[in-house]
């Protein structure tokens, strides 16, 4: 049948579009989500007194120290975002990295003080040494400029102990050494924090994309890189087997890092596991996608959104973004 423009009216079985016609059915046909509740937002502690030092790679987003932390809480309550991820800027740094598990260091403090002031955001400590070595690496360096693993691994369970011990309700260790988890399990159970689950940074690359992370937290290696430790870009079944060690040695959770880039990554590790899968959207993330809307050329929100609901998509149960506290707002917005 023809209308009076000549257009023929097809009888086509299947039009998608059908079902994209309205905001409703676009709504009831959604596949995936993404909520606030389901975002970790990360937060740089420093050492001192009253400071809050913004991070010029990462707007919006500054180093905090414990005392100011009340400013940041009271916006998390208002966004809808119940869990934050730590790191410490120390006072001072040395070879050992041994600030890391200091009881008075930036990061237990914070722990203690966001229990008390906030008790129901779920604080999570990245364990690691590079923000706490003086040569940048995330271990102990030999002097043939190799990262000692074992040596490494003792460093990083009395650095968990530590913020277990301060209240923290999720480990999470981000060394990339052989063994650090059964090692922290171990050291938490022994230390009685058997409830204290371990969130692994299991497949973590050895990315470009952490740059403004190391201006936040002053974590750059002074000498080298970190590729005799984290992950070749360019290998997936090695991210499976590092997934599967984790698992073995008692993760609770199980992180991709980065994450947009990754998305395979995630896919896979979601299809091999039954344990809730994390994905890690990093600081160069953010970064690419605030500097281009900076320049006009991007609309941060949806960029922001069609990130992250890509990365929920691809499998990724919980999602560690510095873009957490505008979740809820932009996804209202954008409606
Ligand atoms: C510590 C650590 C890093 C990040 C998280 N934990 C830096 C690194 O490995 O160099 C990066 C996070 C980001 O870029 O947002 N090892």
């Amino acid at each position: 049948m023809a209308d009076d423009m000549g257009n023929v009216a097809r009888s086509l079985l299947h039009r998608p579009r059908r079902l994209r016609k309205t905001a409703q059915l676009r709504e009831l046909t959604q596949e995936t989500s993404l909520a606030a509740g389901q975002c970790i937002l990360p937060l740089f502690i420093t050492a001192g007194n009253n400071v809050v030092r913004p991070i010029g790679s990462m707007r919006g987003h500054a180093q905090h120290s414990v005392d100011r932390l009340d400013e940041e809480l009271d916006q998390l309550a208002a966004t809808g975002v119940n869990a934050v991820m730590l790191f410490g800027i120390p006072e001072s740094k040395d070879e050992t990295g041994c600030g890391a598990w200091n009881a008075e260091g930036p990061v237990p403090r914070a722990i203690a003080a966001i229990k008390k002031y906030a008790p129901g955001i779920t604080v999570t400590a990245d364990v690691c040494l590079c923000e706490y070595t003086s040569h940048g690496h995330c271990g102990t360096v030999h002097s043939s400029g190799d990262v000692d693993n074992d040596v490494t691994l003792t460093m990083l369970a009395r650095s968990a102990v530590a913020y277990a011990d301060a209240g923290a309700d999720l480990i999470a260790p981000s060394a990339m050494m052989d063994g650090q988890v059964r090692a922290i399990r171990e050291a938490l159970d022994l230390a009685g924090h058997h409830s204290v689950p371990i969130m692994a940074y299991s497949a973590k690359y050895a990315s470009a994309f952490y740059g403004p992370f190391r201006e936040a937290a002053g974590s750059t290696p002074s000498f080298g890189d970190r590729r005799a430790y984290q992950m070749n870009p360019a290998n997936a079944r090695e991210a499976l087997r590092e997934v599967a060690l984790d698992i073995e040695e008692g993760a609770d959770i199980v992180m991709v890092k980065p994450a947009g880039m990754y998305l395979d990554i995630i896919r896979a590790v979601r299809d091999r596991v039954n344990c809730p899968v994390a994905a890690y959207q990093v600081s160069g993330e953010y970064a690419m996608i605030q500097a281009a809307a900076e320049r006009g050329w991007l609309d941060e929100k949806r960029a922001a959104l069609e990130s992250l609901i890509a990365i929920r998509r691809a499998g990724a149960d919980m999602i560690i973004t510095y873009f957490a506290k505008n979740v809820a707002a932009w996804s209202a917005e954008t409606q």
